[in-house]
C-alpha cells in the first residue's frame, strides 16, 4: 500500500499503528489528535485537532482510528465513514492472515498476530501482537485483543469487548459485547455480561 495516512490519536497505540503503516508502505503519515502528548517523540507529524478532518479530506484519503479506548475508537471510526474516508486495515507484514479469513476497515494487526481459516475480524478491532485468532472466530466491531490473547476456534466475541494481554479463551465460548477479560484469565464458559472477568477460571470481578 502507498499514499498518505491520517492516524487518529497520536497515544501509545496511534505511535503503533504510524509504525506499522510506514513499514507497510504508506509514503505520507500525520497524526490528527486534540490533545498531543507534550514531549513525546513521535516519528510523524500532528497536523491539528480531529476538527480539522473536514478540510483535509481531499488531500488524506485514507484515515485510521488509532484510540485505545474500545469506544472512542467506534465513533472515530463512524466520524471518518460519515466523512467518507477509506479505512484501510494496516497489517504488520509478520502477522499471519489466512487467505480464508475476513478483515473489516480500519483494522489493526500487530506483529506476529495470527488470524487463521474462517475467521472475521469487525471494523475498527485491534488485534495486538502476537494475538492468536484460531478458525472460525467472530469478532465483533472496535474490539481489543490484547498482546498475546489466544483464542481457540469458534469463540464468538461481542462489540467493544477487551480481552487481556495472555488470556486464553476454549473453543466455541461466546463473549458479550464490552465485556472485559483480565490478563492471564482462562475462559472456559461463556461471559454473559459487559463487567470485567478475570482468574483461572475467569469469574466476574466483584468489587471490595
Ligand atoms: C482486570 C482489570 C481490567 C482490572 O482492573 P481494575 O478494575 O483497575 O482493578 P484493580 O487493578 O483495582 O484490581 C482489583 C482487584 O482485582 C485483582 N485483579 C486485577 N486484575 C486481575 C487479573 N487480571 N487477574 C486476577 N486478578 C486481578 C487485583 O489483584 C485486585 O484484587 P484485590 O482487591 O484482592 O487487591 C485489569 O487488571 C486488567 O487485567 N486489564 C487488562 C490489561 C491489558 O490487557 N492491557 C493490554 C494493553 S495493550
Amino acid at each position: 500500500m502507498s499514499g498518505p495516512l491520517l492516524v487518529l490519536g497520536s497515544g501509545g497505540h496511534g505511535r503503533v499503528v504510524a509504525d506499522v503503516a510506514a513499514l507497510c508502505g504508506y509514503e505520507r503519515i500525520a497524526f490528527l489528535d486534540d490533545a498531543p502528548a507534550t514531549g513525546a517523540d513521535l516519528p510523524f507529524p500532528v497536523l491539528g485537532p480531529l476538527t480539522m478532518l473536514g478540510e483535509l479530506a481531499s488531500d488524506w484519503p485514507m484515515a485510521i482510528a488509532a484510540v485505545g479506548h474500545n469506544g472512542v475508537r467506534q465513533k472515530l471510526f463512524q466520524s471518518l465513514r460519515d466523512a467518507g474516508f477509506a479505512q484501510p486495515a494496516i497489517v504488520h507484514p509478520t502477522a499471519v492472515i489466512s487467505p480464508n479469513a475476513r478483515l473489516g476497515e480500519g483494522v489493526f494487526v500487530a506483529a506476529l498476530a495470527v488470524v487463521n481459516v474462517g475467521a472475521s475480524i469487525g471494523d475498527a478491532t485491534i488485534l495486538n501482537t502476537g494475538a492468536r485468532i484460531d478458525h472460525d472466530c467472530a469478532i465483533g466491531a472496535a474490539c481489543h485483543i490484547a498482546p498475546g490473547a489466544t483464542l481457540s476456534g469458534g469463540v464468538t466475541v461481542g462489540a467493544r469487548a477487551w480481552l487481556g494481554t495472555g488470556c486464553s479463551v476454549r473453543q466455541g465460548i461466546t463473549i458479550a459485547d464490552d465485556a472485559v477479560v483480565g490478563v492471564g484469565a482462562a475462559v472456559v464458559s461463556d461471559l454473559p455480561d459487559a463487567i470485567t472477568y478475570v482468574g483461572v477460571p475467569a469469574r466476574p470481578l466483584t468489587g471490595p
